[in-house]
C-alpha cells in the first residue's frame, strides 16, 4: 500500500446533489452477491435492461468481465478477492457519484469485504442484494462447468466447494433464483428502487 500522506483531496465544483437535481435518478450501486450460477448477471442484464428501456442511466460491472481487464492481475486467494472488492466499490462509487445507477455482479463471498464496500456509500446508496440460491442447484445447473471442474480439482479454491461463502446478514433484498422466475426477481429489485425514491 502507497502512502497517501501528500495527496490532496480536490472538492469539485459541481457536486452529486447538483448532477441529482437534473435528474429524475438518484446515483446508487445494487450489489448483487450470490453463488457461481445463482443467476447474478442474468439478473443484472435483465434490471439494467429495464431500467435503460425507461430512459435511466445505468452501468453494469460484471465479474468475468472486470476479472478480464482491470482485474486481471488478481486470483481467487481470500487476499486477492478483497481486493478484487475493494477496486469494484471504488469504481462503482466513481459511477453512483455521476449520479449513474450502477449494478455490481460479483460473488464477493466475504462479509467484512461487502461491509467495507458498503462504508463507502451513504446509507440509502447501497443497496445490497442477496441473489439466494442453494449450493445444489448451483451446481446443477452449472452453466460454465465450472461445478464439475471444481469437483474433480481443476480448479482450486471454488466458492461454495473448497472456498467460503458468507451469505449477508441483513441485506436490503433478497431474491429467490430458486422460488422465483427471472421476472419476478426483476420486478423486486425496480419496485425497491421505486419505493426509496432511487427512480422517479
Ligand atoms: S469474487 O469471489 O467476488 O472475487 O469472484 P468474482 O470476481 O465475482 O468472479 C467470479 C467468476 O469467476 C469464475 N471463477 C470462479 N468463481 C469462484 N471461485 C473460483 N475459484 C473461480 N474461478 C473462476 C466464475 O466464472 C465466476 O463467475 P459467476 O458469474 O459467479 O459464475
Amino acid at each position: 500500500m502507497k502512502n497517501q500522506t501528500h495527496i490532496f483531496w480536490h472538492q469539485t465544483t459541481v457536486t452529486k446533489p447538483d448532477r441529482e437535481k437534473q435528474s429524475s435518478q438518484k446515483g446508487a450501486v445494487i450489489w448483487l452477491t450470490g453463488l457461481s450460477g445463482s443467476g447474478k448477471s442474468t439478473l443484472a442484464n435483465c434490471v439494467e435492461a429495464a431500467l435503460f428501456a425507461a430512459g435511466y442511466q445505468t452501468y453494469l460491472l460484471d465479474g468475468d468481465n472486470i476479472r478480464n481487464g482491470l482485474n486481471r492481475d488478481l486470483s481467487f486467494s481470500e487476499e486477492d478477492r478483497r481486493e478484487n472488492i475493494r477496486r469494484i466499490s471504488e469504481v462503482a462509487k466513481l459511477f453512483a457519484d455521476s449520479n449513474s445507477i450502477v449494478l455490481t455482479a460479483f460473488i464477493s463471498p466475504y462479509r467484512a469485504d461487502r461491509s467495507a464496500a458498503r462504508k463507502k456509500f451513504e446509507s440509502d446508496e447501497f443497496i445490497e442484494v442477496y441473489v439466494k440460491c442453494s449450493l445444489a442447484v448451483c451446481e446443477s445447473r452449472d452453466p460454465k462447468g465450472l461445478y464439475k471442474k471444481a469437483r474433480s480439482g481443476i480448479i482450486p479454491s471454488f466458492t461454495g466447494i473448497d472456498s467460503p461463502y458468507e451469505p449477508p446478514e441483513s441485506p436490503e433484498l433478497i431474491v429467490d433464483t430458486e422460488q422465483q422466475d427471472l421476472e419476478t426477481c426483476t420486478n423486486q429489485v425496480i419496485q425497491y428502487l421505486k419505493d426509496k425514491n432511487i427512480i422517479r
